[in-house]
């Protein structure tokens, strides 16, 4: 099975199967962006920060070339740590997993924080990765610090995914990317997906992964160069022409573009429709009545005992008015 076949494999199999945290259209683009780092040469396998039951791991697995290998980080047992409470690592269910959905894949496991690992010693955990995902602690310095590990580690051109930075339910993500965004960063943002913020280690690299999903993706691209920290990025999901609802069909019926007579209805190309036909008729109704009205009002004035009804005259008076004036209208 070629790694296309084995990524649209686990999209359409696996992702309903294996629980945790990854929207279909991330999903998607990373597995664009993982045929795509194929294409360009790049290699160097997979990491992740924080697996799960290995959801999104799993579409990283199943995205490598033949050779690569996978590391997966997590706190696993040590749920102690999980300060957060951001999922709750489970090794079981995760190597069960991938003995379902990627059997050949080399996956060296690591329980540990994050924490515990450094800038300085990244590599020698997760070696020269070309796409890692930051998925662990959602704290703000838990995500600052997973960011600077994803920076120390990529393989030159490689693919950093963060998860959950518009997630309001997990605002420390948010803080923690912008602390690292404004404290001279190497990573560069190009794309957000549900979920997902996207970067790479320079401006060419982030301008060829933008030009890549335009034009592979453009039914999933909700919006182009959306500001974002001194850069722009592509929003995909969002708004995109896949998920836009279409306008509501036209009535059918008599009168309507598939009625039994045509597209103008029963009375011709230009007739009116039943609804303006019942509005025409009720109106004509109500001026006939305000002209009876009129004229009971007119006979009742001419009579003597008009002059002994008093404070019903003004009464009568707006009333003949309201009269003339429903008679002086037209529909
Ligand atoms: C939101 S879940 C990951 C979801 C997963 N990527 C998926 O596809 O469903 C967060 C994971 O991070 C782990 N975690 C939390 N804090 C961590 C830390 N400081 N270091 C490493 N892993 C951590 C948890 O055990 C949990 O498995």
């Amino acid at each position: 099975m070629s790694v296309s076949e084995r990524l649209e494999r686990y999209r359409s199999e696996g992702l309903g199967q294996v629980k945790g945290w990854f929207e279909p259209d991330s999903a998607e683009l990373m597995a664009v962006l993982l045929l795509h780092q194929i294409d360009l040469g790049l290699r160097g396998g997979a990491a992740e920060i924080g697996v799960h039951h290995g959801r999104s791991f799993l579409l990283l697995a199943n995205g490598l070339a033949p050779g690569e290998g996978a590391v997966a980080l997590d706190l696993f047992e040590q749920q102690g740590h999980n300060t957060d409470q951001s999922g709750k690592g489970d090794r079981r269910r995760f190597e069960k997993n991938l003995e379902r959905w990627a059997p050949d894949v080399a996956v060296r496991m690591v329980a540990s924080s994050s924490l515990e690992v450094t800038p300085d010693n990244a590599r020698e955990v997760f070696g020269r990765p070309r796409m890692f995902s930051v998925d662990g602690g959602h704290t703000a310095e838990i995500t600052r610090h997973d960011l600077r590990l994803a920076e120390a580690s990529i393989a030159p051109g490689g693919i950093v995914v963060l998860d959950d930075m518009l997630n309001g339910h997990w605002l420390g993500v948010l803080t923690g990317t912008a602390t690292y965004l404004l404290d001279a960063p190497a990573l560069v943002p190009f794309a957000v997906s549900p979920n997902k913020l996207y970067l790479t280690d320079s401006t060419e690299a982030a301008a060829d992964y933008t030009a890549h999903l335009r034009a592979s993706s453009p039914d999933l691209l909700g919006k182009r160069e959306v500001e974002f920290f001194g850069t722009t990025v592509d929003v995909y999901g969002q708004g995109a022409p896949r998920h836009q609802v279409p306008a509501p069909a036209p009535p059918t019926g008599p009168s309507g573009p598939s009625g039994p007579s045509g597209p103008t209805g029963p009375s011709g190309a230009s007739g009116p429709s039943p609804e303006l036909r019942r509005a025409r008729a009720a109106a004509r109704r109500a001026r006939r009545e305000a002209a009876d009205l009129a004229q009971q009002l007119a006979a009742l004035q001419a009579t003597r005992s008009w002059r002994l009804l008093g404070p019903w005259r003004r009464v009568a008076g707006r009333v003949r008015r309201w009269a003339l004036r429903e008679l002086a209208w037209k529909h």
